[in-house]
Formats: structure tokens, sequence, C-alpha cells
């Protein structure tokens, strides 16, 4: 059964002696050379083989037929947060600062590993990589993740460094971009801000306050907004402890 897909492939859930499994199939992509888009499969693997964390599915199998490559995980019993929100679901502050922790401390455990050479940045934050299964949080897709240490993996194709080699060629702004593109845990701490506000969308009904910025428009309380602007400041947090200590106070 299809689960969905983006630019990279399609995910299939599958059943194999009564346990779950989402295989993501990465087939073919109109603007990558096949060696591209197997040196990003064989990095998206390698990755989720050496992330072991409770709230991270699981690696289960990697193999390649044909032209077409297939990354076997866990499966999560869950809904992405997308679509809980494309459902119209709202989620309180208390609600948002407990998926915002929850994704702290999975960022936490993906920043400083039991071995530093595993350290990851995963880089593509939103809501449809993270899935909610009762109240706990889970973290998906890895395409665009990168070891820290880029002696670890150093001939992976980005292409996120292709979409915006400038600032005059970027459609998004600069900020967004740089913060994006960055491999260092800042990037994620950017991330889990736009998550944080994107959490918040189905609290603006009037489709002409979208054009307003976030802190003007959203009902949160002074501090909460305060934590999500230094989420998305560059001179705010630069490691996940310190954004987790200040959302603990
Ligand atoms: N391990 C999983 N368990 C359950 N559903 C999953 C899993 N991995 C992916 N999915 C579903 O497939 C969708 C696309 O997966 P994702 O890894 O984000 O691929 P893409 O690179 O295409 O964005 C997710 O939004 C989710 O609905
Ligand atoms: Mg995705």
């Amino acid at each position: 059964m299809p689960l969905g897909g983006g630019s990279y492939g399609v995910v299939l859930k599958a059943t194999r002696e009564g346990r779950n499994y989402a295989i993501k199939a990465v087939i073919n992509d109109r603007d990558e050379s096949p060696a591209n888009i197997m040196l990003k499969f064989r990095l998206e693997s390698e990755i989720l083989r050496r992330v072991k964390h409770p709230q991270i599915p699981g690696f289960v199998e990697a193999f390649s037929m044909a032209e077409a490559h297939y990354l076997v995980q866990e499966y999560v019993e869950g809904l992405p947060l997308s679509h809980l929100i494309y459902t119209g679901r709202r989620f309180s502050e208390v609600e948002v600062k407990g998926i915002i922790y929850q994704l702290l401390v999975i960022l936490n455990a993906l920043h400083h590993p039991r071995h530093q050479q595993d350290a990851v940045v995963h880089r593509d934050l939103r809501l449809s990589n993270l899935m909610l299964s009762g109240d706990n949080l889970y973290l998906i897709d890895f395409g665009l993740a990168r070891f820290i240490d880029g002696q670890q993996f150093p001939f992976c194709p980005d292409p996120l460094q292709k979409k915006c080699g400038s600032a005059s060629n970027c459609k998004e702004s600069y900020t967004y971009q740089l913060l994006r593109r960055e491999i260092s845990p800042r990037s994620d701490l950017f991330g889990a801000g736009v998550v944080a506000v994107d959490l918040f969308t189905n609290w603006v009904e009037d489709e002409a306050l979208f054009k307003e910025s976030w802190e003007h428009v959203l009902p949160l309380s002074e501090p909460f907004k305060e934590f999500i602007k230094k989420l998305l400041s560059r001179e705010g947090f630069t490691t996940t402890a310190e954004a987790l200590a200040y959302l603990c106070l």
C-alpha cells in the first residue's frame, strides 16, 4: 500500500510474518544521474543503519534491483504531522512544547551519539517527516541528512547546495536556505523552529493573516515566542542541549 512519496521515490507498506515494514523505493529522478541517485541511496541507508534511537524507525535492509533501490525500515503505526494539520487538528501551546521537546531529545541523540563519527544532521525537519503515534513523536526521512564528519561519506552530491549556490538565485530567504543546507546542528535547530511555527497553522483562520509575521498572528505566550525566535535566529542556540535547557526552565 503506497504511504506517500516525494521527489525521491515512493514509500510502501509491506507485511512479513505478521510484522509491518515501510519500504522506500527509489525508482528514478528526472534531474539526476543513476550514479548520483545510487550515492544518495547508499548514504541514506548508511545513516539509517548507524542511527539507533527508539523514536527513529530502525533500519532493516537495503537492496537494489535493476535500476531501482529499496530501503526497508520498521513501520511507524502513526500519522505524519502534515496529515494531522491537513485534516484540521489544532495543537495547543502545551502540545507543541511537548512535540518540540521530544524532537530536541531525538536531535540531541543524533548530534551526539556514542561514537562521534556517527553524528548526523537531519536537515529536512518538516511536518511530513515527523510522525505521531499516540503521544510519541518519530523522526523519519534521512534523504537529506549528512554525517557531521565529512570523512564518513565524503562524495555524496548535495541537492541543497545545488538548489541554492548563492543568495541571488534563492527563491526562499537567504537565512532560510543557508540554515537549511548547513551541515551543523544549527540547521536542525532552525528546522525545529519551522516545525513549531507550522504546528500552529490551523489557528490562523483568516488567510490574509498568512502575510503577517507569525509572532504577530499566533496566540502564544511571550516566553514560548522568545524560544521559537531563538530557534530561528542565527544568534540563538548553538546546541540542542542549550535549547532543551531553555525550554525546561
Ligand atoms: N517508517 C515509516 N513508517 C510509516 N510510514 C512511513 C515511514 N517512512 C515513511 N513513511 C510515510 O511515507 C511518507 C514519505 O516518506 P519519506 O521518508 O518522508 O520520503 P520522501 O523522501 O519521499 O519525503 C511519510 O510522510 C510517511 O507518511
Ligand atoms: Mg519526506
